[in-house]
């Protein structure tokens, strides 16, 4: 009897030691790639502030999700219209109230990717298929150090650029920035369009796999703008990643 229970208890270290080299061997295929001339000291701090963690959640927390913001989604349209906004082809609610199931998910994500609270309102947005975010950085007025971020439906590639750093971290800047210029550091609603340098400067592209979490924060969050590229140009490592309707569940901390 007792040597049954040894036997069983080896057989699930031994399945536990499978599952988890086989998320090591996961984890280690890569889902950065880097472009341009990186500071060394840059490139490290990069990558401790931007993490991609695939298959944090499950298919079927992935199905409880999805099915849970579809119905509010459906009812509104994407839009599509406005050529200087930061997002086209999509839609957008803010949820503060969640089933038990998507709660205990979303308090994964804190845990895993915040150091305390995160904002009650968590942000759903919804990106149609031939949707795009265009470059942006998150208002520092309205959103703390870290943004995460867990993809529904669809894989797509994030990319981040190094942009002026010290400008956007403080929010009386940014009040002070808006009013003299317009033209080169808009701002729409919580997003902003900083100047950024793609041709001179460095930057990284994501794969974001369906059912990932990504927990951008500091300097990935405030010196690169970040977008998710158009279904044309998506591109990773040289394979096309084919985008499709793609639902992101948000979560920010407080300024
Ligand atoms: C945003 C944004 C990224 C995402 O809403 O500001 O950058 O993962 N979203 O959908
Ligand atoms: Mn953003």
């Amino acid at each position: 009897m007792i040597i049954l229970n040894k036997g069983s208890l080896l057989r699930q270290i031994l399945r536990r030691c499978h599952n988890e080299v086989a998320a090591c061997s996961k984890v280690s295929s890569p889902l950065t790639a880097f472009f341009g001339k990186w500071p060394e000291a840059e490139q490290q701090e990069f990558v401790q502030h931007m993490r991609i963690i695939p298959d944090f959640i499950s298919e079927a927390e992935e199905q409880q999700l999805h099915e849970e913001v579809e119905p509010y989604m459906n009812r509104l349209r994407y839009e599509f219209d406005h050529w200087d906004d930061a997002i086209h082809g999509f839609r957008e609610t803010e949820r503060k109230k969640w089933y038990p199931h998507n709660r205990d998910v979303l308090e994964r994500v804190r845990q895993v990717a915040f150091d305390g609270a995160i904002m009650p309102y968590i942000h759903v947005l919804d990106l149609a298929a031939d949707g795009v975010i265009k470059p942006h950085v998150d208002s520092t007025r309205y959103c703390g150090t870290t943004i995460s971020g867990i993809s529904l439906l669809s894989d797509s590639v994030m990319r981040l650029v190094r942009t002026d750093a010290q400008k956007y971290q403080q929010p009386s800047t940014e009040i002070a920035t808006e009013a003299k210029s317009p033209d080169s550091d808009a701002v729409y609603g919580h997003r902003r369009f900083p100047e950024a340098f793609l041709e001179d400067g460095f930057y990284a592209d994501l794969l974001l796999p369906r059912r990932s979490l990504y927990i951008m924060c500091h300097t990935a969050r405030y010196n690169f703008t970040h977008e998710i590229l158009a279904k044309e140009q998506s591109v990773f490592l040289g394979t096309p990643i084919p985008k499709a309707r793609r639902i992101s569940i948000i979560c920010r901390n407080d300024p």
